[in-house]
Order: C-alpha cells, then sequence, then structure tokens
C-alpha cells in the first residue's frame, strides 16, 4: 500500500547527529520507496514559538531545505516545502485549536521541559505547538510519521484532535489517524557530554552534539572529548544499563552501521574505549562529511533553494487549500 508520510524540521540551527538518526535518515528511506507521497516540512512556524532572529530564521530555513537535500531526499520525488507558504496551516491550527482541550495539552512533556520553571512567561504558541503540529499532519490526508522518539506524544494528541473533531462535526473518518514512525532502536540519541540528556539543538555546549554541517576535524575532536567510563567495553547488553554515555556512543555506532546493538557489543567487546573511538569516527566522517560538504555547497545557491520551497510550497497548497476548505464547510463557515 501507498503511504503518504508527512514530517516536519525546525528552522532553529544546528541540525544534529540526533536529528540525522532519529529523523531525517528514515525521511531519506521512507522518499525511496516506490508508491510513497512524502512531505517534508520546513516548520517555520513552530520555530517562533520562541524568540528568533528574522535574519538568523531566513539562513536556517534555506540550512533546513539544504539539509534535506544533503542527505538525500530528492525534490523531484518528496514535496519539500515551508510551512509559512501555505496559509491553511495556520487556519486549521486555530479551528483545530477550538475543539481541543486545555487539560490534553496540559499533559504536553515538551512544553513543560521547554517552558522551564516559569510557565507564566513562556509564550502562547509554544503552549499550543502540538495542535499546529497535528493541523500540518492532518491537512494532508498522512497516514505515517517519521519522527523521533520525542515526539511520539504530540502524535497520540495528533490523533486525539482528530477524532475529536470527526465527531463534533459528525464526519466519521474525515481526518485521518495517523500512525507514528518512530524507529524501534535509536531514536533517542544523546548528549555526548551527558548520557541522560537528549542531543539538542540548543545545548549550549557545540561538544554535546555532532552538527550535519561539521568537518572531518570537528567530527574527530568531538569523538575524543566525548564522555565515557572508566571500564573497558562490555560482553553483555545488561551491562549497559547503568552506563548511559557507552550505551549512547554504542547505539550511534549500531545505528551508522545499520546493526544491532549486540553485533557491535560482539564487535568491541573487552576493548578499550581509544580502539572503539577511532572507529566510530571513521562511519562518522564516512556518513556525515559528505553532507556536510553538500549543505555548504548547496547553501551558496540560494536562489535555487528558494525555488525548491517555492515549488514545493504551491504543490503542498494544491492540497491543503482543498481541505481546509472541506474543514470549514463542516464547520459551518
Ligand atoms: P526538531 O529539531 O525539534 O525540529 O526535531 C526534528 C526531528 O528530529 C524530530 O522528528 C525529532 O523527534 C528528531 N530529534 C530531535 N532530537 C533528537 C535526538 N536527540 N534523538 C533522536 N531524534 C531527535
Ligand atoms: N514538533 C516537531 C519537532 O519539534 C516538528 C514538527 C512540526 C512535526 N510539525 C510536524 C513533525 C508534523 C512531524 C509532523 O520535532
Amino acid at each position: 500500500m501507498s503511504k503518504k508520510i508527512f514530517s516536519g524540521v525546525q528552522p532553529t540551527g544546528n541540525l544534529h547527529l540526533g536529528n540525522y538518526l532519529g529523523a531525517i535518515k528514515n525521511f531519506v528511506e521512507l522518499n525511496n520507496e516506490k508508491d510513497n507521497e512524502c512531505f517534508f516540512c520546513v516548520v517555520d512556524l513552530h520555530a517562533i514559538t520562541t524568540k528568533q532572529e528574522p535574519k538568523e530564521l531566513k539562513k536556517n530555513i534555506r540550512e533546513t531545505a539544504a539539509t534535506f537535500i544533503a542527505s538525500g531526499i530528492d525534490p523531484k520525488k518528496s514535496i519539500i516545502f515551508n510551512q509559512s507558504m501555505v496559509s491553511a496551516h495556520s487556519e486549521a491550527a486555530w479551528i483545530l485549536s477550538c475543539v481541543s482541550k486545555i487539560g490534553w495539552l496540559n499533559r504536553m512533556t515538551q512544553f513543560k521541559e521547554k517552558a522551564g520553571k516559569d510557565k507564566e512567561k513562556a509564550s502562547i504558541g509554544l503552549y499550543s505547538y502540538p495542535v499546529l503540529m497535528a493541523a500540518d499532519i492532518l491537512l494532508y490526508d498522512t497516514t505515517h510519521v517519521p519522527v523521533g522518539d520525542d515526539q511520539k506524544q504530540h502524535l497520540e494528541l495528533c490523533r486525539d484532535i482528530a477524532q475529536k473533531f470527526n465527531n463534533d462535526f459528525n464526519a466519521p473518518e474525515f481526518l485521518r489517524l495517523p500512525e507514528p514512525l518512530i524507529q524501534k532502536e535509536f531514536s533517542r540519541i544523546m548528549s555526548l557530554k551527558d548520557g541522560l540528556k537528549k542531543m539538542s539543538k540548543s545545548d549550549p555546549s557545540d561538544l554535546s552534539r555532532v552538527n550535519l554541517t561539521d568537518d572531518k576535524d570537528q567530527i574527530s575532536n568531538k569523538i575524543k572529548k566525548a564522555k565515557t567510563d572508566p571500564l573497558p567495553i562490555p560482553s553483555e547488553l545488561n551491562d549497559l544499563s547503568q552506563r548511559p554515555e557507552t550505551a549512547n556512543l554504542l547505539g550511534i555506532y549500531s545505528s551508522l552501521k545499520n546493526q544491532n546493538l549486540e553485533k557491535s557489543i560482539n564487535e568491541f567487546n573487552g576493548k578499550n574505549f581509544s580502539e572503539f573511538k577511532k572507529k566510530l569516527s571513521e562511519i562518522l566522517i564516512e556518513k556525515i562529511e559528505p553532507i556536510s560538504k553538500e549543505i555548504k555547497k548547496l547553501l551558496k545557491d540560494e536562489k535555487y533553494l528558494d525555488t525548491i520551497l517555492l515549488e514545493g510550497s504551491q504543490k503542498a497548497d494544491e492540497i491543503a487549500s482543498k481541505k481546509i476548505k472541506e474543514i470549514k464547510k463542516l464547520v459551518g463557515f
């Protein structure tokens, strides 16, 4: 069966290995499956839920599109576009926010993490962010949404919102309930400096992540400095449970090699970290350096990137504007 795929990445800079292994690598595989219809969206409306510098935002929108293409998404096969160019996203988000319950949004853990201690000072946009995400997905009758593990709760909410809308307006199956596509293993890549913290764009330490624009030397330096523990690589999976940094580095290695954790443990069992880190750097450089070089090349051609986004937005708009018309009709407008 052909799938309709939708996913989004925020243009907030510093796209990293976690974004790649948790999401973008999967986008490329879905792009390559024959009959899929794929939408990969640069979610700039989501980006402004926290303060952005306008010039930086513009640069980051192009950089995110360049990262998609450099990673292997073919703009002739998949639709690459930015959210703010398709007005149906904002319109649908408002309508859906009127069927969503405050109680549902109050449970969202990402808001709690991002808003920090002083929730009164967070923007309303940051709070209602998952409703906009539901609008993104539901406008395209999406069947599958590839994301990292941290987006699971938002997808459950999306299904609740769709169901509530269909019930409220007596339109069974009008909004399609999407399935999440979350990798079984390695769906949460952790910081290189703290195995209990997610690898994140906003971590003040650049050494905590491998950026997709890092060159060979930066990658090997970051792996050299990555936190480990004093023990050698274990021989049993169970021995990793109390060793988050080791588990994370072996997870990164396994994911890049497309092999399971057991196979990697067997490869390095009993060896010391310097040997493992050397191999890890090698595979990272092999996989990430070509992407990094291609991103830099593409960024020099702003016109090309702007054309991809414009053409993608036109195609997305054709589909989304039909759906929002139907939504408005059901609501009674
Ligand atoms: P964001 O950068 O928040 O727009 O995230 C873009 C995609 O990358 C989403 O599907 C996230 O779930 C995924 N992602 C972000 N950080 C990580 C991470 N540390 N590990 C795995 N996936 C991640
Ligand atoms: N919220 C997602 C994130 O931060 C990005 C996103 C926005 C998204 N809209 C989406 C992901 C729709 C999947 C589908 O990672």
